[in-house]
């Protein structure tokens, strides 16, 4: 017999994400699952259970719900303060996200708001993020800094990431973005020496991830090779905002360093999603960003063509896209891109694990993966993206643990 903590019965369709030649979702039918200490110890019918596994500890019925793993948001921006409603409303009449980077708007005024507050006020903001993140069925996010923009306030920003992993049980995978745009008032070479000098080295401990962004508004190619080598060579994996407002290198160097991801992709050229695709990289796409600044579609057919896997992501952020809702996300890569049901969620599953360097952990159910999943009001987990904005989502449980609102 197995021993269990945890049990979960009567899924409906138990998609575990371990494609088989019948089913790209792998899904079992009335399935159950049992974990113990977190993690997956079996996985299987729920007819065959009660013969092979002991449970001590909860069980959680499904009542023929959907389970699918916890999801997986690749890009998140969630440690800033204020709002920027305002900028939102005035690119949906017409204005420009680009334009709205100039006169101390943008990006600079996020930063302005997130230097203002203390690192107990950001928590407190970071905090009901965190919960709609779960809510909405993400249990791992990629978090990023990128609001501080120097020493002292990237390090508040760290802060307030390792204080949000000890108030909620989401998994919070730390990304330094000191290299998200020049702060104000700064010279540009005096800050990506600053970047590569003291930044860089100082934060190697306290994030995974060192990322840049790659395009006209933020950093030049050369700067960005400068920042992303530097970092490299400092042991921090890599991802890249590569070609989000218009062509340029980012893809290109993504490919060049081995980059675990390249994100937004819009203007990516048809060479580029080659190079990717070779360097292992995963294009971790931002539908709701995209929607937002109203920008062209990223080349979803060529990215299927090179078997560039396809990540999608929520990029919570105060600019482009304000939402924690990856399945908000994924029902717009599907009616904006025409993406499939099923690309969308392996998107936000597996493929997004990939680019964490989680894969076989999280996004997907197996034995040893994390007992993180997610019970859906929906008759097959195809309909996911059908549900317009709202949230379907009836329960959450992460490391065999039901979540419940803090
Ligand atoms: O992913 N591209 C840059 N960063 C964010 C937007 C940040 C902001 O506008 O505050 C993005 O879209
Ligand atoms: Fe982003």
């Amino acid at each position: 017999m197995i021993r269990a903590d945890f049990v979960l019965r009567h899924a409906g369709q138990l998609a575990t994400m371990q494609p088989t030649d019948a089913d790209p979702l792998g899904r079992v039918t009335d399935g159950a699952l049992a974990a113990r200490q977190g993690r997956v110890v079996w996985i299987g019918p729920d007819r065959q259970l009660e013969r092979e596994v002991e449970l001590d500890g909860d069980q959680v019925e499904a009542a023929g719900a959907c389970v699918l793993p916890g999801l997986v948001d690749a890009h998140t921006h969630p440690v800033f303060a204020g709002s920027r409603a305002d900028e939102f409303l005035e690119r949906a009449t017409g204005a420009s996200y680009r334009a709205q980077q100039a006169d101390e708007r943008g990006i600079a005024r996020t930063v302005r708001a997130t230097r203002e507050a203390d690192v107990a006020t950001l928590l407190e903001l970071a905090q009901p993020r965190a919960n709609r993140f779960l809510a909405n069925g993400t249990t791992t996010i990629e978090a990023k800094t990128g609001y501080g923009l120097d020493l002292d306030e990237e390090a508040k920003s760290f802060d307030v990431l390792l204080g949000l992993s000890r108030r909620t049980p989401l998994r919070i995978v730390p990304t330094f973005l000191g290299a998200h745009v020049v702060p104000s008032g700064v010279d540009r070479t005096a800050y990506v020496r600053m970047l590569t000098e003291e930044m860089l080295p100082a934060f190697e401990l306290r994030a995974e991830y060192c990322d840049a962004w790659c395009d006209e508004p933020a950093f030049s190619a050369a700067e960005t090779r400068a920042i992303l080598t530097r970092a490299k060579t400092l042991g921090y994996q890599l991802r890249v905002h590569a070609a989000q407002l218009a062509p340029g290198e980012g893809p290109q160097i993504a490919a060049e360093l081995g980059a675990s991801s390249a994100d937004h992709l819009e203007f990516v050229t048809p060479t580029q999603v080659k190079a990717l695709a070779k360097a292992g990289t995963v294009a971790v796409l931002c539908p709701a960003a995209n929607f937002t600044t109203q920008s062209p579609r990223p080349p979803i057919d060529a990215m299927r063509k090179a078997k560039l896997p396809m990540a999608i992501a929520s990029d919570l952020n105060p600019g482009t896209s304000n939402s924690e809702s990856l399945p908000f996300a994924m029902s717009l890569a599907c009616v904006e891109w025409g993406m499939t049901a099923i690309e969308v969620l392996v998107g936000a599953t597996v493929h997004a694990a990939r680019s964490l360097n989680l894969e076989g952990l999280a996004g997907c159910l197996r034995v040893g993966s994390f007992a993180d999943c997610i019970l859906l009001d929906a008759e097959t987990p195809e309909a996911i993206p059908y549900y317009l904005g709202v949230n379907r989502v009836l329960q959450t449980i992460v490391g065999g643990l039901v979540w419940h609102p803090s």
